[in-house]
C-alpha cells in the first residue's frame, strides 16, 4: 500500500536521491530552481508518497511565488516518482493531493514548467501564460498555470519572481504536519 502524507523533515535526504534518480543532477539547473533556491516551501504543500514500510517513491512541492507584479501564485515542483514504482497513479495521487489542498488553503493559481501533455490531466495549459517569464531560460510550450480561482491570472504579463519565506539554512526542510495520511486516491498501487 502506498500513502500521500505530508512531507517530514527527516526526508530531505531520501527525496534529493529520489530527485536525482528521476530528475537527473542538471535539475538544478533549470529555471524553476531560480524560484525555489534558498526559499523554504509553501507551509504544508510539500507532499510524499511512501511504502508501507516508511520508503519514499514519490515527492512533489510547491513554492510561493508572484506571477508578474504582486500577483500571489505556486510554483509546483518538482514532480518525482521513483522508475520503479510508476504508472500506478502515484504522480496523480500526489498531484491531486497537492491541488486540492492548496485550493483549501485559498490559493489561487499554480504555475509549472512541465510536459503538457501529462498535466494537462489535471487542468493545466500554457492558455494564461503567454506574458509572463521566468527568471531564466524557458520553453515557453512548458510554463503551464492552473487557475484555482477563475480570473486568477487574468492578463497576467511580466517577470514570474520567488515570493517564499527565505530559508535559514540549506538543504531546506518542510514546515509541514509530517505522517498523516492524506488520500487513498492511488490505483495499481501496492
Ligand atoms: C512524470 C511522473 C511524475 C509521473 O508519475 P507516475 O506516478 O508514473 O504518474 P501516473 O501513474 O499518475 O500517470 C502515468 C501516466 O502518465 C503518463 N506520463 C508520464 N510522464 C509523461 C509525460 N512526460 N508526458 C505525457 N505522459 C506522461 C504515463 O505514460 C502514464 O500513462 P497511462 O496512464 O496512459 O499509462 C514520473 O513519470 C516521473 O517521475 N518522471 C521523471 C521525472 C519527471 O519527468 N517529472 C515531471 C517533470 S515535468
Amino acid at each position: 500500500m502506498i500513502r500521500i502524507v505530508r512531507e517530514a523533515p527527516a526526508e530531505a535526504g531520501a527525496r534529493e536521491a529520489l530527485l536525482d534518480l528521476a530528475l537527473g543532477k542538471r535539475r538544478r539547473k533549470k529555471s524553476s530552481e531560480r524560484l525555489r533556491e534558498n526559499r523554504l516551501p509553501a507551509d504544508g504543500l510539500s507532499f510524499s508518497a511512501k511504502l508501507g514500510n516508511g520508503r519514499l517513491v514519490g515527492t512533489l512541492r510547491l513554492w510561493h511565488i508572484s506571477a508578474d507584479a504582486n500577483r500571489p501564485t505556486l510554483l509546483l515542483g518538482p514532480l518525482a516518482v521513483h522508475p520503479a514504482y510508476q504508472k500506478r497513479g502515484i504522480g496523480s495521487a500526489l498531484m491531486f493531493e497537492a491541488i486540492a489542498s492548496a485550493k483549501a488553503r485559498g490559493d489561487r493559481a499554480v504555475i509549472l514548467v512541465g510536459d503538457e501533455p501529462y498535466y494537462r490531466r489535471f487542468g493545466f495549459s500554457n492558455a494564461l501564460t503567454s506574458g509572463l517569464h521566468m527568471p531564466g531560460p524557458f520553453e515557453r510550450h512548458r510554463l503551464l498555470a492552473l487557475e484555482l480561482v477563475p480570473g486568477a491570472l487574468a492578463d497576467a504579463h511580466g517577470l514570474i519572481t520567488a515570493a517564499g519565506e527565505i530559508a535559514p539554512q540549506a538543504p531546506q526542510k518542510s514546515t509541514g504536519i509530517a505522517g498523516k495520511s492524506l488520500t487513498s486516491r492511488i490505483r495499481r498501487a501496492s
